[in-house]
């Protein structure tokens, strides 16, 4: 019964949210199935190693990442690369900049370079999480705690949502976004089929791109996740064994007292 009530009440949220989306009409965001949702939800390494790709390969040009060090790349639970790749990675970026106007070699150790300037766009470190995907029924944000706050299908949704459109204003150009909240974005779509060759041999659909650059940018600002989760699960199992046990002690307690019948 409980169950069912569970059921249907969910139904109903996710229902409503796709309504209240509708019914707004601003910013149209699909939900994508990830592989590190739910309570047991995992990165998976091989798309964080394909979403690595594709920022370095295309985003990179427009977005910094600056609060993420690039040894990260080497952590049990991201995409895991070997170290000495690591290494290589982070001389391939952009030197670093000194005092005095002279530039080293990056180091692993360093961050992710920043971009700034015309044309450029906002630090990626933390978007995933930056921005909320769901935000219904009704705009109360219930919603969200059933499917996430929904910032990777943002993003997914942003990369996808163009229609083709464009307006000037003022000097610049703006790209209608079926995502982007006003629905023109100043970002040129930054992906086209085939635009990426995965070193894995995976296709590289716009779709697929979008999706693994997005989950990228989950783990870059979550990093923890996975670690995160199963201490939560951990906890729980504990929580579950110190009830069973006062249980059990209360009842034994009480067992001298209660066998008893009142005359
Ligand atoms: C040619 C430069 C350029 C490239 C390449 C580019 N972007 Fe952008 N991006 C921008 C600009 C400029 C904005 C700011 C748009 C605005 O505010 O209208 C932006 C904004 C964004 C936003 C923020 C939307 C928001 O809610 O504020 C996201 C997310 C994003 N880009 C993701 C990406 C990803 C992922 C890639 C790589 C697949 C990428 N961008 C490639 C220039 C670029």
């Amino acid at each position: 019964m409980l169950r069912k009530i569970a059921i249907s009440a969910i139904s109903a949220l996710t229902l409503t949210t796709g309504a209240a989306f509708a019914a707004g009409g601003e910013s149209h965001v699909h939900d994508t199935a990830f592989s590190f949702e739910g309570p047991f939800g995992t990165f998976d390494r091989n798309q964080l190693q394909r979403g690595l790709q594709v920022f370095t390969e295309v985003c990179s040009a427009c977005h910094g990442m600056k609060f993420v060090p690039i040894r990260t790349l080497a952590d049990e639970g991201g995409p895991m690369l070997p170290a000495d790749q690591v290494r290589a990675y982070a001389a391939s970026l952009d030197e670093v900049e000194l005092p005095g106007g002279t530039t080293r070699p990056r180091e692993w150790t360093d961050k992710f370079p920043t971009r700034a300037g015309e044309g450029m766009g906002p630090d990626l470190s933390l978007m995933a999480k930056a921005r909320a995907g769901f935000h219904g029924p009704y705009g109360t944000g219930i919603s969200q705690l059933i499917n996430g706050i929904g910032g990777p299908e943002y993003i997914v949704s942003i990369l996808t949502g163009y229609t083709g459109e464009t307006k000037e204003e003022a000097g610049t150009t703006f790209y209608a976004n079926t995502a982007f909240p006003g629905g023109w974005i100043a970002m040129p779509p930054p992906l086209s089929d085939d635009q990426v060759t995965y070193a894995d041999g995976h296709p590289a659909s716009l779709h697929h791109m979008a999706e693994d650059v997005s989950a990228f940018l989950m783990w870059t600002a979550e990093p923890k996740m996975m670690a995160r989760k199963q201490m939560g699960f951990v906890a729980v199992l504990f929580l579950i064994g110190l009830a069973t046990l006062l249980y059990l002690t209360n009842k034994r307690l009480w067992a001298g007292v209660k066998g008893k019948k009142m005359a």
